[in-house]
């Protein structure tokens, strides 16, 4: 399986402060925004990237994470023109896809539970073994502003819609999306919706319509942010300080994830940590590689 992770957009939720950054390197508490959809995908060990990215930003990308061989892993890039619309993301990411599934994730959401990464490997599983789509919906307020997924009493699937005027449900479905090789194609044959983008949610319609489309539940236990607006941004930085004050540990911390799978060893962590010696950060990565003989 690939891993693609969307890092395009406007970010006009976020204007000003995205009228000449990218949202995807602000900070969510205490590292880019990026970091956190990165780290689930090397959490699933998926050691093969590809970030899509705007054209005047890919510069900026590369400084930050190079070919990915300090963290182990192989990063490429593809430019996307125009803010097209999530589906776009599909037929871009086509050649590098190639004959495989894919684990597409948004680039601004942020996701924290007990056993995510158990429950992200079955999903990863599930599309191996079985194909189809895998997809998660989250129970929300605004349920308007998502995707959102209507089930009937058996907690089948009947419908998924985009930004529904009256939403059947308050499920919205999450930016993390498992699917096979299909979902290239499916994609490619989007049409434009009324606010003139290729949806995501069409891609899922499809596989809906073929009887492929599985949609587990993320419960209580679980804290999903789509940080994409000043309000969202903002909790998600807090409740990541929250969380990594009280535990000690970092949520999305890409060095981390790398070393304990393996893929880097003790002196490219302490090389990594280095220019971040100032700060809790860098102290964190430090005493990992000192503390585990
Ligand atoms: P959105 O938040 O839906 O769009 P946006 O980032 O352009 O922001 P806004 O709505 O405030 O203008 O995008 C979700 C994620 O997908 C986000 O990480 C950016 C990324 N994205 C792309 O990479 N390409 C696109 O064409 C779009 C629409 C979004």
């Amino acid at each position: 399986m690939k891993g693609v992770v969307l890092a395009g957009g406007t970010g006009t939720r976020l204007y000003p402060v995205t009228l000449i950054v990218n949202k995807h390197f602000l900070p969510i508490y205490n590292k880019p925004m990026i970091y956190y959809p990165l780290s689930l995908i090397m959490l699933l060990k998926l050691r093969d990237v590809l970030l899509i990215v705007n054209p005047d930003d890919k510069k900026d990308f590369e400084r930050l994470f190079g070919d990915g061989t300090k963290l182990g892993i192989s990063i490429k890039y593809q430019i996307q023109e125009k803010p097209n619309g999530l589906a776009e993301g599909l037929v871009l990411a086509e050649e590098f896809i190639g004959d495989d599934n894919v684990c597409y994730m948004l680039g601004d959401n942020v996701f924290f539970g007990h056993n995510l990464v158990k429950i992200l490997e079955e999903a990863k599983k599930d599309v191996e073994e079985n194909g189809g789509a895998y997809v998660f919906g989250y129970s929300v307020k605004e349920p308007e502003r998502f995707g959102v997924v209507e089930f009937d009493e058996s907690g089948n699937v009947i419908s998924i819609e985009e930004k529904p005027k009256n939403p059947k449900s308050n499920y919205a479905v999450v930016g993390m999306y498992f699917y096979d090789n299909e979902a290239v194609e499916i994609a490619k044959r989007v049409e434009p919706s009324d606010r003139g983008e290729l949806e995501i949610t069409s891609v899922n319609e499809e596989y809906l319509r073929r009887g492929r489309l599985k949609v587990k539940l993320l419960g209580r236990g679980f804290a999903w942010f789509d940080a994409g607006t000043h309000e969202s941004f903002l909790e998600a930085g807090e409740f990541v300080a929250t969380i990594e004050k009280k535990t000690g540990l970092m949520i999305g911390c890409i060095e981390e994830i790398a070393y304990r799978n393996g893929w880097i060893d003790r002196e490219q962590l302490l090389e990594l940590a280095k220019p971040l010696a100032k700060t809790d950060y860098g102290k964190y990565l430090i005493e990992l590689a000192e503390g585990e003989d």
